[in-house]
């Protein structure tokens, strides 16, 4: 008797947008050459998740650590942000995608928190592709910030602790109102996840790529997007009935 088996839907995809910098070096270009060909990248990425339902979509544009890097390479990040939000609101509003920031926005500059907050109020209703960017974002100082609020509330005597889990803990993170993501991506050929959604992932299946991010396209995602059903769609069944090219291991 044959089975239908139903494609499980990717309901929020992560990525890790690795390898600006060498990319520019290859090219004998400014690391900065490579930022902005990733940003170039970014709406493409989003325009492919649109028009294929993803709901959710986590770009960690900015980590808590890069924060060490030369003052000027961090100057050009945060100008591409205000250009990217400045580019793409009028987009966001007409296709339904709402913009959710996550991490240590107090460290941003205040134009770079109101253009953010700005763009959060403006893209608010969307309805499509929730693009939730990750800025000044750290996995342990998220779990750390909400860790101290939970302390607040139930110092306040608005939190029974011994009522705490895991699930009512994950609403006090950056992510509350977010599902967990299906899928973490990350390019350039490093096999980590750098303080990325350290809670959130736990169950994440994980895709690492050679793929510098600058080269990162539609068909790039599409062969990711297929590994994920592969391992998601098995069921007990083998790699040949499910056309996969991947070993099963359970
Ligand atoms: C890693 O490459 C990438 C970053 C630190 C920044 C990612 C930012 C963008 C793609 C552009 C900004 C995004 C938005 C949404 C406006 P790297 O510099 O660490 O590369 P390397 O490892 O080759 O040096």
């Amino acid at each position: 008797m044959s089975e239908t088996i139903e494609k499980p839907p990717l309901e929020h995809l992560a990525i890790i947008m690795d390898g600006n910098g060498r990319w520019a070096k290859r090219r004998g270009l400014p690391r900065t050459a490579g930022h902005q060909r990733g940003v170039e990248v970014v709406t493409k990425v989003v325009d492919e998740c649109v028009n294929r339902g993803i709901r959710f979509l986590s770009l960690f544009a900015f980590s808590s650590e890069n924060w060490g890097r030369p003052r000027p390479e961090i100057d050009v990040l945060m100008g591409l942000l205000l250009q990217f939000l400045a580019s793409q609101q009028q987009k966001m509003l007409s296709e339904g995608i709402r913009l959710r920031v996550i991490g240590d926005s107090s460290r941003l500059s205040q134009p770079i928190q109101d253009a953010l907050a700005d763009a959060e109020r403006a893209t608010a209703q969307g309805q499509t592709l929730t693009l939730v960017l990750a800025l000044s974002y750290g996995g342990r100082d998220e779990i750390m910030r909400a860790a101290k609020r939970v302390a607040q509330e139930s110092l306040a005597g608005r939190l029974d602790i011994d009522q705490l889990d895991n699930r009512s803990f994950s609403r006090f993170l950056d992510t509350g109102d977010i599902p967990e993501p299906d899928l973490l991506i990350r390019t350039s050929g490093e096999v980590r996840i750098s303080n990325f959604l350290l809670w959130q992932a736990a169950y994440a299946e994980l895709y690492f790529t050679d793929v510098l991010w600058p080269d990162f396209d539609a068909e790039e995602l599409q062969k990711a997007l297929d590994e994920y059903l592969c391992r998601k769609r098995r069921f007990g069944l083998t790699d040949d009935q499910l056309g996969c090219s991947q070993e099963i291991n359970d």
